[in-house]
C-alpha cells in the first residue's frame, strides 16, 4: 500500500547498545520502521532479535545509564524523540504515545485500585472530573471485556487474574486516546475469545481516532487479520518490510519464509512443527555478515558481507536484506 501522507513514527537506521555484564553491546542494529497513523504495523521476530527494546527504545523506557543511542533517530510527529527531555518524554507518555507491556504486572501500582490508575490517565490526560472519569473507567473495563467492570474497578493487582491485570493494562492505555500504541505482545495471556474482542477493539480505535499502532507478537495469524504492514527483524537488524498481504504471499527473505514455515495454522494439529534449525547469534558475536546465513540454505560466498534493506519490487513500499531474495 502507498502512503504518501509523512509517517506518524519514523525511526531511521537506530543503533542501540545496552550495557551487560560483558560489556557494552550492539542489540538494535541501523532498524528503520514506520507506522502511519490509522495503520497497523506487525513487528515479528523469534525470541531475542530486538523487538522490546525496539519498543522501549521508541518510548525512551530503555535504563538510561545503561542505554546508547549510538546512531539513528526516532521522528515522532516530525520531531526526534532522542532530542527530547525526560520531563517532554513525560507528558507524550500516555497522552500521545502509550505502550501496552509484555509483562502486565510489572506495570500496575500494586497499592492503587486498579480503576483508580484507569482515572489517573483520564484525569491527567482527557482532563476528566473525578465523576466523568468514574464512569469513563467503568465504560473503559467493560471494553476489554472485565466481568463485573463497577465492583472489579476497586479490586488490586493481586486481586485479578493474569488476564484481567493485562486488559486492565490496556484500558489505561486506551484511556487517553493515543495517536502511537505499542502493544508488545498484548495478548498472549488471553484466551482466544478474548484475544479477538480486545483485536477488533484496537481496530476500532484505529479506524475511529486514526491511531497508529505498532503491535509486536509472535503470533502470525494475528499479523495476517490486523496488520496493514509487516516489519521482520532477525538478530537486531530489519530483514524485510512488506504489505501483509504481499508478505504472506509470498515471503522474500529466507528468514521470513523459514518463520512462515512455523505458524501452527500450516499444519496439522498435533502433528510435529518444523523449527528452523540452528540458533540466532548471540550478542557479541555478530559481526558485517548477514547474520542470517549460518542457518540460511542459499548462503553463498556474497553473504560474508550483509546486503542493507533495499527497496525492491514495483511501488517502493517494500524491502528486504538479502543477495538471494525471492522479488523477482
Ligand atoms: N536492559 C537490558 N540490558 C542488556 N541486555 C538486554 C536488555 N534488555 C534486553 N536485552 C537483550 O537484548 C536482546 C533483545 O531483547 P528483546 O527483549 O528486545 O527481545 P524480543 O525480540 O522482545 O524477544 P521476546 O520475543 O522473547 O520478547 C536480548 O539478547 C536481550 O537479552
Ligand atoms: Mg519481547
Amino acid at each position: 500500500m502507498t502512503n504518501p501522507e509523512p509517517a506518524l513514527l519514523d525511526m531511521q537506521g537506530l543503533t542501540v547498545r545496552l550495557k551487560t555484564p560483558r560489556g557494552w553491546l550492539t542489540v538494535l542494529d541501523q532498524v528503520s520502521l514506520k507506522v502511519h497513523a490509522g495503520q497497523t504495523l506487525g513487528l515479528v521476530g523469534e525470541s531475542g532479535c530486538g523487538k522490546s527494546v525496539t519498543a522501549l527504545a521508541i518510548m525512551r523506557l530503555l535504563p538510561t545509564r545503561q542505554t546508547d543511542y549510538a546512531n539513528g533517530q526516532i521522528l515522532f510527529d516530525g520531531s526526534d524523540l532522542l532530542q527530547h527531555s525526560e520531563k517532554t518524554m513525560r507528558s507524550l507518555r500516555g497522552r500521545r504515545m502509550a505502550m501496552i507491556f509484555q509483562e502486565p504486572m510489572t506495570s500496575l501500582n500494586p497499592v492503587l485500585p486498579v480503576g483508580e490508575q484507569v482515572a489517573e490517565s483520564l484525569r491527567l490526560h482527557r482532563g476528566m472530573d473525578a465523576a466523568s472519569a468514574r464512569a469513563e473507567v467503568v465504560r473503559l473495563l467493560n471494553l476489554v471485556g472485565i466481568p463485573g467492570a463497577a465492583r472489579r474497578a476497586s479490586s488490586y493487582a493481586h486481586e485479578l487474574s493474569g488476564g484481567q491485570r493485562q486488559r486492565v493494562m490496556i484500558a489505561i492505555a486506551l484511556a487517553c486516546r493515543p495517536s502511537l500504541l505499542i502493544a508488545d505482545e498484548p495478548t498472549t495471556a488471553l484466551d482466544v475469545t478474548v484475544q479477538a474482542q480486545i483485536l477488533r477493539l484496537l481496530d476500532d480505535l484505529r479506524r475511529e481516532f486514526g491511531m497508529g499502532m505498532l503491535l509486536i507478537t509472535h503470533d502470525l495469524a494475528l499479523v495476517a487479520d490486523h496488520c496493514d504492514r509487516v516489519a521482520v527483524m532477525y538478530a537486531g537488524r530489519m530483514v524485510e518490510q512488506r504489505s501483509a498481504a504481499g508478505l504472506f504471499r509470498r515471503p522474500w527473505h529466507p528468514y521470513t519464509r523459514a518463520l512462515l514455515e512455523t505458524t501452527p495454522a500450516q499444519h496439522a494439529p498435533g502433528s510435529m512443527l518444523p523449527v528452523i534449525a540452528g540458533a540466532v547469534p548471540p550478542l557479541g558475536e555478530r559481526g558485517s555478515e548477514c547474520l542470517f546465513s549460518s542457518r540460511c540454505e542459499r548462503v553463498s560466498a556474497r553473504c560474508a558481507a550483509a546486503p542493507a534493506l533495499l527497496t525492491q519490487g514495483h511501488n517502493g513500499h517494500e524491502r528486504v536484506a538479502c543477495w538471494h531474495a525471492d522479488s523477482n
